[in-house]
């Protein structure tokens, strides 16, 4: 994917018209509006907002935590932020979660021959290898509170020592660091340094879930059919317009990935051109039952009505409902809604929400 200016776009987006393959196959128009910033694709507000901070810091040193739930594309983050860098080096990808301790430990920082039994020869860690670049710290909530002292280390004095070594060697490496867990919640429980936290999350870029980037679902389904349309040979498919709008009403609680692995399959699996809400798994038209709350018809009086002020009060009334139901706990609510916990707590500030009197909880008797 290239990343070059594309009209008055800043520098990392492409126009709809760079994405040929995408508009191939829509069943409207719209995906003709939609941007790509490299390869990344989305039109809704909070991501460009998410775009612009990229731009801003792809090209400093800076460390970046990626935060947000699974699927969400933190990956496709630090790839944009390292091709965006211009940094000789290559990118290096590590999964904390997914390796033990003590090999991680080696794989980070490299081990000397006899460092412990199976050290047969001297190996270099991930962080030599990303010199001049950048290394992906993936799922950095996992790692153990041993390598966090580690890393922190590195991170202040651009130094890693190898294990069974005691030689210290400088490399010139940028951290992006990404997880999908609350980490100032695991500070707090005492599972994360706060060091660290404060340390890696010099700009933090929070990614929002797909339930709430408006538009987008629909233009990713239409961008993912597309492509594999293209691999599989198969032209001209579509979605249609109700497949799109479950689609749009489903939670996908895995994202992006989720959709993109349905959409894959129902390309796969159809044997025409059209996939129609037929199609569709019946899982995903079950959540049309909460549109039907949002679909109760109001009357329009005829000197109309003000929507914004519609809107906002049905908005408040659901979260008043879920923190209600919660015995306003804002982490439940949240998950209740669907929501980011942040994203909650924004809106009940923003609104001016507060526990009524009578749900307060009685004050505790004096001893
Ligand atoms: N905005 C997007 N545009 C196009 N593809 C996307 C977008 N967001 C995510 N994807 C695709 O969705 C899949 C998941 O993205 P990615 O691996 O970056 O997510 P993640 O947040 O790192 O997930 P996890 O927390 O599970 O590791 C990938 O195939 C990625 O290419
Ligand atoms: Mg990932």
């Amino acid at each position: 994917m290239q990343t070059t200016l594309a009209g008055d776009l800043p520098a990392g987006f492409l126009s709809s018209t760079d994405l040929s393959t995408t508009t191939r196959s829509t069943s409207s128009r719209s995906a003709l509006h939609q941007t790509s910033f490299s390869g990344i694709i989305s039109q809704c507000s909070k991501m460009q907002k998410v775009f612009a901070v990229i731009e801003k810091v792809a090209q400093t040193n800076s460390t970046v935590l990626v935060l947000g739930e699974s699927g969400t594309g933190k990956e496709l983050i630090a790839r944009a932020l390292h091709r965006m860098s211009n940094r000789p080096g290559r990118l290096v990808p590590v999964n904390c979660g997914a390796i033990p301790e003590e090999i991680l430990e080696s794989e980070l920082f490299g081990h000397e021959r006899g460092a412990f039994t199976g050290a047969t020869s001297n190996r270099i860690g991930r962080f030599q290898l990303a010199d001049g670049g950048t290394i992906f710290l993936d799922e950095i909530g996992e790692m153990s509170p041993k390598l966090q002292v580690k890393l922190l280390r590195v991170l202040q004095e651009k130094v890693v020592e190898p294990v069974g070594s005691t030689k210290s060697l400088s490399v010139d490496v940028r951290v992006v660091a990404a997880t999908n867990k609350d980490l100032w919640e695991e500070v707090q429980a005492g599972r994360f340094r706060e060091d660290l936290y404060y340390r890696l999350q010099v700009v933090p870029i929070e990614l929002p879930a797909l339930r709430e980037r408006e538009g987008d679902i629909s233009l990713l389904a239409q961008h993912f059919l597309s492509q594999e349309c293209e691999e599989l040979n198969k032209h001209g498919m579509f979605l249609t317009k109700d497949a799109l709008r479950a689609l749009e009403n489903y939670n996908w609680q895995g994202n992006v990935r989720e959709l993109e692995n349905l959409v894959r399959r129902l390309a796969i699996l159809a044997d025409g051109s059209e996939i129609s809400v037929e199609d569709l798994p019946p899982y995903v038209l079950e959540s049309k039952s909460e549109c039907a709350i949002v679909e109760t018809p109001h009357v329009i009086p005829e000197d109309g009505l003000d929507f914004n002020n519609l809107v906002n009060a049905y908005e408040s009334q659901l979260i008043t409902m879920a923190l209600s139901k919660t015995n306003w706990n804002k982490k439940a609510a949240a998950k209740l809604l669907h929501l980011n916990r942040t994203t909650l707590v924004e809106k009940i500030k923003k609104k001016g929400i507060e526990r009524p009197e009578e749900e307060r909880e009685p004050a505790r008797p004096q001893l």
